[in-house]
């Protein structure tokens, strides 16, 4: 499945293209190699020129026919223009399916992949870039997408319900200001306080660093996977709409998780405001619960509860309990 299924078309699939059309998109080995690669993900121009080290203009050719034989869609989001796999349809709807299924079949070259890890680390760059030019502001325009109060009492309520007396380790991933490090320093003999941006970190310290049993963090998952960390419940809020790779985040959660596990995220759902991308930072817009379900069965977590809030300013957050298998 397309991780970015949220994304809604502007172009029409071309459901009505003609068999030479779709036979001659087909037919050009670069072709199927942009149709491979989006299929893990959805791509700007700017980045799928990164991915394959071409000029936009030599790009834009090859995306124009696989537009016009149904292949892909785009929609602008902000001031770039996104591309996705279009999904099937129309008369020739088994052909282009067995399509995408042959190129499938053969994995991504090593030079696409190193394309795409580029792609994600300029991403992730833009994020740290975003965090530390505004986080001083970075509250007020997250109060207008997503009130503190509302998911993090929620967030609370689930720890809660658990029955555990105090938990040994809880990770959270994404402290932000640190806001609910003292609700969760409450809850468990230790707390780990993780934070990709130092800028960030330096106010979570400001906020909770009198607390005995709280340690910081910069980086990401894979800095307490490669420590071999271990943990009893872990918090995610707000944090993988700001993540280039979610997937991976919810992957590394669950290795970090004890059997049992708790993994608590709230998150926007999959909405269409993208503006919310250049002024707050947001990487993706929202996710659908069952995007969120996909990957935390992958990586072997499976749903326990699912909080779904009150639309607000456009925006709803749900808040999904997950538990290690
Ligand atoms: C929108 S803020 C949310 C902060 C806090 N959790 C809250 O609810 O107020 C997102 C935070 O996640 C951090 N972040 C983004 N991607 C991350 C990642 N992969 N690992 C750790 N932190 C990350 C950002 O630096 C930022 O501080």
């Amino acid at each position: 499945m397309a991780a970015s299924a949220h994304i809604v078309d502007l172009v029409p699939a071309g459901s009505g293209a003609p068999l030479a059309t779709l036979l001659k998109a087909a037919s050009d080995e670069l072709r199927l190699h942009i149709l491979r690669v989006l299929a893990q993900d959805s791509f700007s121009v700017s980045e799928l020129c990164t991915i394959f080290e071409l000029r936009q203009s030599a790009l834009s050719h090859h995306l124009k026919i696989l537009i016009d034989a149904g292949l892909l869609s785009r929609r602008k989001e902000g001031t770039a223009i996104f591309y996705r796999r279009a999904l099937a349809e129309g008369p020739l709807q088994e052909l282009q399916e067995q399509i995408l299924r042959h190129i499938d079949d053969t994995p991504i070259t090593r030079s696409n992949s190193r394309g795409i890890e580029r792609v994600q680390r300029q991403r992730e760059d833009n994020s740290i870039a975003f965090f530390k030019g505004n986080a001083d502001r970075f509250r007020e325009q997250q109060e207008l997408i997503a009130p503190w109060a509302d998911y993090s009492e929620i967030t609370l309520q689930l720890l809660d319900r658990l029955e555990q007396d105090a938990f040994e380790s809880i990770v959270e991933v994404g402290v932000g200001e640190g806001w609910l490090l003292p609700d969760l320093a409450k809850r468990a003999r230790s707390v780990t306080a993780l934070d990709l941006s130092q800028d960030m970190l330096r106010l979570a310290k400001q906020h909770a660093n009198h607390l005995p049993n709280v340690a910081f963090v910069q980086g990401s998952t894979d800095v307490l996977v490669q420590r071999d960390h271990q943990a009893d419940a872990i918090v995610a809020n707000m944090v993988l709409h700001h993540t280039p790779e979610p997937k991976k985040v919810l992957a590394e959660a669950a290795c970090l998780l004890k059997p049992g596990g708790h993994f608590i995220v709230s998150e926007l759902c999959a909405h269409d405001q993208a503006w919310a991308r250049e002024h707050c930072g947001d990487l993706w817009l929202g996710f659908t619960p069952e995007q969120l379900d996909i990957w935390a069965g992958q990586a072997r977590l499976s749903l326990n509860a699912s909080v779904f809030l009150a639309q607000r300013n456009g925006f709803q957050i749900q808040v999904q309990h997950f538990q290690r298998c």
